[in-house]
């Protein structure tokens, strides 16, 4: 491989304004000035893992490429999206230690990336002139049966997690998403769930450890960095507090055979009867079976007429014969045959889960690229705390059918979830949630109008739960972010900006991860458009 010695790449300059990118410029006199910051992260490096070869900037022929590889969300891949002046695609964890130190030396704004899946982006975007320390090549994942826990490294994804224990035990899972190409380190630090979630509760509530890299450039685990940065990083985010190498896992269990179906019903097939039956069954049915709802606009049986089609999509921790009888006493509105069931591994549910082929070789789940084209998109969260009358969902699915090109996803909550103490992990959203609801919009032509079109779609769709949903506040998952809720724009207003959407994202929980930010990071140095802040007048 080519070794690019400092000299030879272009780099950002400082000067009274601020920075300037040098990547067409040749570099000349002010040469020395220019490097600084490679020098720095060349310096600070260890000799035998060379930095350099971890390093892109827009000249080398790659960066492109590397910058795209893990971009999940086509609005921000366009030619107006701000670049970053640098990528370091981390090798070593001296490479980590390097970034976090030389960009503090020159006030750089850092991005962390994993898996790329950040909803609005911020792992990979930002207003100012930034670089990315990209994680990808740190997914080194080792599953210890005997002790039912796996070490996973960052940029590993839930894909290769799920496919790596599978592969040493059928009886063995984690409940994390089921998306197979998310990244482990933005998914966990972020407080995620999968169709375990009634079972286990979320990943963050099966982690035993971690790894992470705090603004001093330490790496410390769970037992050096203390309890209470050890809970901020179990579903605060890992951005607003350091950059997470790796997390210890605890294994759950499944048995050898788990059921699936996607059973569908439009409007004239009294999807409304379902839906509002739905809402007392699927938060208090069993433990093993999570039925997620998806509400998306379809053609009507008449030409030219829309409804509402439902899709009861679950994962049954059991046979189908047990399911069927189980959702014919307390389910019977569904109408669930056995004909409509499949029986598999718990590995080859995810495929179903995920619109793979239920037969494909289970080796896709280790494809790092996507299984289907990536959208644009936009996604809003909120949570239901009672159930919606009958005469609520008429009114839903007029508002739908009017908007058309929108689409809700209801995830069930209770079991496990509600077992678990609020403040137990930063994700503070347990017991007295039936579900929480997603909003997705989803497109595929580029340019700004079309943007705003559904972009404002999600927005109308959201105005019009607002009878329907949590408030004071106006509960949101910090995994679907969402930079409507509030922007930080890291000045002297940082805690009050932060308030605005750290409180829907984390209730209570909000003024324990400022205290625990304003401890570990007084300078705010990990910080992007929702990040925590520190306390206002915090004492250097
Ligand atoms: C297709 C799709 C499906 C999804 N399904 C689910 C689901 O089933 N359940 C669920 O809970 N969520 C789901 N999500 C949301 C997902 O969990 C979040 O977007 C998550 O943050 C993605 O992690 P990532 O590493 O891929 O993303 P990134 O964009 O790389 O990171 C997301 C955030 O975490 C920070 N971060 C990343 N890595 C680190 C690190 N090593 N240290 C510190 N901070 C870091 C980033 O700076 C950024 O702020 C889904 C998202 C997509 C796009
Ligand atoms: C890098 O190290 C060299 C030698 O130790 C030193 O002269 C130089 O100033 C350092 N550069 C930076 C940017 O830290
Ligand atoms: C830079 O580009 C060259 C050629 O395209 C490639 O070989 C090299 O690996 C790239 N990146 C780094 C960090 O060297
Ligand atoms: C992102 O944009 C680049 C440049 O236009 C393009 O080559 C690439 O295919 C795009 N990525 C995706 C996933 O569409
Ligand atoms: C485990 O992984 C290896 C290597 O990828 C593969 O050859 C083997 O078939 C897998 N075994 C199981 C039980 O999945
Ligand atoms: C809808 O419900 C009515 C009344 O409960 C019932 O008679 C009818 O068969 C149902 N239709 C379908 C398609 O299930
Ligand atoms: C829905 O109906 C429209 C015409 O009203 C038609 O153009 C379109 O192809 C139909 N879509 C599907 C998926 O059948
Ligand atoms: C899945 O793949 C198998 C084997 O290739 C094929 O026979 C089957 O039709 C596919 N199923 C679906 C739903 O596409
Ligand atoms: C989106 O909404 C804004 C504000 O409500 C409006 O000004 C704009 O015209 C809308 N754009 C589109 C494309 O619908």
């Amino acid at each position: 491989m080519e070794v690019l010695s400092p000299s030879r790449i272009h780099l950002p300059i400082f000067s009274i304004v601020g920075l300037v990118l040098l990547s067409t410029i040749a570099c000349s006199a002010a040469n020395s000035a220019h490097n600084t910051f490679l020098h720095c992260l060349v310096n600070h490096s260890e000799p035998s893992h060379p930095i350099t070869s971890a390093i892109f900037t827009p000249n080398n022929a790659s960066f492109s490429s590397v910058l795209e590889a893990y971009v999940r969300n086509l609005r921000f891949n366009t030619s107006t999206t701000r670049k970053p002046f640098l990528i370091v695609t981390a090798l070593h964890v001296s490479h980590i230690q390097a970034s976090i130190i030389c960009a503090q030396k020159y006030n750089l704004q850092m991005k962390i990336r994993s898996g790329g899946h950040d909803y609005d982006g911020l792992s990979y975007v930002a207003e100012v002139p930034f670089f990315i320390l990209d994680m990808f090549k740190l997914r080194t994942i080792e599953v210890d049966i005997h002790t039912e826990t796996a070490w996973v490294q960052a940029g590993a994804t839930v894909g290769e997690v799920f496919y790596k224990i599978a592969n040493k035990s059928k009886i063995h899972a984690f409940p994390a998403g089921i998306c197979p190409t998310v990244g482990i380190g933005g998914h966990l630090s972020g407080g995620s769930y999968g169709n375990l979630m009634r079972k286990y509760g979320l990943s963050v509530d099966n982690i035993v450890d971690a790894q992470m890299v705090d603004v001093q450039g330490r790496l410390l685990d769970r037992k050096s960095m203390g309890e209470d940065l050890f809970w901020a990083i179990t579903g605060g985010g890992g951005s607003s507090f350091g950059v997470v190498l790796a997390y210890k896992i605890k294994l759950v269990r499944v048995p050898e055979t788990v059921t699936v179906f996607n059973v569908q019903r439009t409007l004239e097939q009294n999807a409304t009867d379902i839906v509002y039956k739905w809402q007392h069954v699927a938060p208090t049915i069993d433990n093993d079976l999570f039925i997620r709802l998806v509400l998306d606009v379809v053609n009507g049986t008449k030409t030219g007429t829309k409804t509402v089609r439902a899709s009861f999509v679950a994962l049954f921790l059991g046979d189908s014969k047990s399911l069927v009888s189980l959702l014919n006493e307390k389910f019977p509105q569904l109408g669930l045959k056995q004909s409509d069931c499949i029986e598999t591994s718990w590995l080859r549910s995810v495929l179903f889960w995920t619109n793979i082929n239920i037969t494909a070789p289970l080796e896709i789940l280790l494809d790092r690229q996507p299984q289907s084209p990536v959208n644009f998109l936009k996604r809003k969260s909120d949570y239901v705390q009672k159930p919606i009358s009958k005469d609520g969902f008429e009114g839903i699915w007029k508002k739908m059918i009017e908007l058309e090109d929108t689409l809700f996803q209801f995830n069930p909550y209770g079991g496990r979830m509600a077992e678990i103490p609020s403040t137990a992990t930063p994700f503070p959203h347990r017991a007295g949630n039936l579900w929480k609801l997603q909003y997705q919009a989803n497109w595929r032509q580029a340019g700004k109008e079309v943007t705003n079109h559904y972009i404002n779609l999600t927005r109308k769709l959201h105005k019009y739960m607002t009878p329907f949903v949590s408030k004071n506040p106006r509960e949101a998952f910090y995994n679907y972010k969402d930079l409507d809720l509030g922007i930080n724009h890291n000045g002297k207003k940082s805690y009050a900006e932060g308030k605005v959407y750290g409180v829907e994202y984390f209730k209570d929980n909000f003024d324990r991860l400022v205290e625990i930010k304003t401890k570990v990071d007084p300078h705010n140095f990990f910080r992007n458009e929702q990040s925590i802040p520190t306390l206002p007048y915090a004492k250097s």
